[in-house]
């Protein structure tokens, strides 16, 4: 689409080189918005990687970086975006009032500017055009505003992972064009107003990560929905029955770290669909359901912390990205064979799943992509050396409370790793100089001996072996 727009407008230009073509704001920004964006501008007190830094007074506003007129003298979408994980990149400041000076943007696209403080722009609700709102992870607070149903207009309404507070208000019901919205993590409370049901073109319902509690609303009318997030916040009661008319569309379902409890309903298996279903830390209790092996299509599936119990079912995927079923009531005896032979998974956590076996014997058909194993407490023997030599960019390895039985320096640690945890097991032999910059260790409760190599980790990351010594621990005698 950008080359596209590009050739046009080199069309455009190669018709205006001709001396006949007058133009005398060729390319110019129209007053208002110039004069809406340099007051953003100035309402931005600290912007220290420059995202704003070619935002000058009697430049073309239409070329500064993030803003967009699409061949016209009118700015019609802007964009910024800060590095999430630079603590240089944000903005700090607030919208000013004359925001509303850009009459004719349609979309704005905001994120990871942390520091843009104050409430949800006021500004905003005088921009009849403005259909895309996606102001995520900028610091905003506040509440939602009650009014916020007369923005008729939206499309599409994010305000993820700002610091709103108080309730969803119940006039969201009038904003019946949106096709996405997206209220996670902030701090919402209340419930979720019966209302919401009137917004039938609803792609994305994301409200995860909030305090959010009481009933859901009838899921019957989100004929179109793909994405329901509702993890992390304080629902209870069954498996929202309503959720069975998503069977055609849905591909992601994320219900974890609430307080659900009862079945997992058979319908489930219907979801043709779907590829991500999180209903971890819940208190879902019984049997999977057979109806499981229907679901082709998942990738990734999160059913840990809950009180579920055998049998399990055999699933039919091709491939799992991710898994996990750790801490339930389950005795898998062995690790799935769809999970052996799944030629794309990268995280794997079965800790507590009564898996027996002999860790040597385990040949599955891909290691390259691991990131995370995690196969604690079950009754694991032999040795990881040729797992983790296998792997290329493990970054977690969890093998507590298991019988593992190797010499420790012959486990070679992949560059990516941070996290080692091989407390509980029989591990022998000395501590290798490589673990120094893992991120965490624990090698707690096994049968290591000699001196512990210089580290930062504390003494009951290494209490409890045979004969090891130096700090954390009492000095090795001579
Ligand atoms: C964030 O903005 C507020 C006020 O706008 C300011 O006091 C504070 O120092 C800023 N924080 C950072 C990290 O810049
Ligand atoms: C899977 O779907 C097919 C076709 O709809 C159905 O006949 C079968 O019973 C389902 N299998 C399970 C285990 O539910
Ligand atoms: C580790 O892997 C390398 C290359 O894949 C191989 O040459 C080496 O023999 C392996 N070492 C062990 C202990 O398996
Ligand atoms: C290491 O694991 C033991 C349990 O085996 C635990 O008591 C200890 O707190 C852990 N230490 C660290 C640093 O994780």
């Amino acid at each position: 689409m950008a080359s596209g727009s590009r050739s046009l407008s080199l069309l455009l230009f190669s018709f205006c080189v001709v001396p006949l073509c007058f133009s005398p704001v060729a390319g110019k920004c129209h007053p208002d918005d110039e004069a809406g964006l340099l007051a953003f501008k100035a309402a931005v007190a600290g912007d220290p990687s420059g995202m704003l830094s070619t935002w000058k007074a009697g430049t073309d506003c239409c070329k500064w970086f993030g803003v967009d007129c699409q061949q016209s003298d009118r700015v019609v979408t802007l964009s910024r975006g800060g590095q999430p994980n630079d603590p240089k990149s944000f903005l700090s400041g607030t919208f000013p009032p004359s925001f509303s000076k850009l009459q004719s943007l349609t979309g704005i696209y905001f994120s990871d500017l942390k520091n843009l403080t104050g409430p949800f722009p006021a500004a905003f609700f005088k921009m009849p055009k403005l259909v895309y709102i996606y102001i995520e992870n900028c610091g905003l607070t506040g509440p939602i505003p009650a009014d916020i149903g007369r923005m008729s207009q939206l499309g599409a309404l994010s305000l993820a992972q700002n610091r709103f507070y108080g309730p969803i208000p119940a006039s969201i019901s009038s904003l019946t064009g949106l096709s996405q919205l997206n209220l996670g993590g902030n701090l919402l409370t209340g419930g979720v107003p019966a209302g919401i049901t009137k917004l039938t073109q609803l792609g994305v319902l994301l409200l995860e990560r909030n305090q959010l509690s009481g009933p859901l609303p009838n899921f019957d009318s989100f004929r179109n929905l793909r994405f329901l997030g509702l993890s992390h916040n304080k629902f209870s009661g069954p498996f929202p029955a309503s959720i069975a008319s998503l069977s055609q569309n849905l591909a992601y379902l994320e219900l974890g770290s609430n307080q659900f409890t009862g079945k997992i309903p058979d319908f489930l298996g219907n979801f043709r669909t779907l590829d991500t279903l999180d209903l971890s830390r819940n208190g879902f209790s019984g049997v999977v359901p057979k109806t499981f092996k229907n679901l082709t299509k998942i990738f990734n599936l999160d059913l840990s912390h809950n009180n579920l119990v055998d049998p399990f079912p055999q699933l039919g995927v091709r491939g799992i990205e991710s898994l996990d079923l750790s801490h339930n009531k389950f005795h898998l005896g062995r690790i799935p064979s769809w999970v052996t032979s799944s030629p794309i998974i990268y995280s794997l956590k079965l800790a507590n799943c009564g898996i027996k076996m002999k860790l040597d014997e385990w040949k599955p058909s891909e290691t390259y992509f691991y990131d995370y194993i995690d196969l604690s407490f079950n009754e694991i023997t032999g040795s990881p050396v040729k797992l983790v030599n296998s792997t290329q960019y493990l970054k977690g390895f969890w093998m507590s409370g298991n019988k593992l039985q190797f010499k420790m320096t012959d486990l070679k640690l992949p560059t990516t790793l941070e996290e080692l945890d091989l407390s509980q097991n029989l591990v022998f032999g000395s501590i290798p100089g490589s673990v120094a910059k893992l991120k965490k260790l624990n090698v707690s409760k096994n049968r290591l001996c000699g001196r512990i190599p210089k580290t930062n980790f504390p003494a009951s990351a290494f209490a409890d072996n045979l004969c090891l010594c130096g700090s954390p621990l009492p000095n090795c005698r001579r």
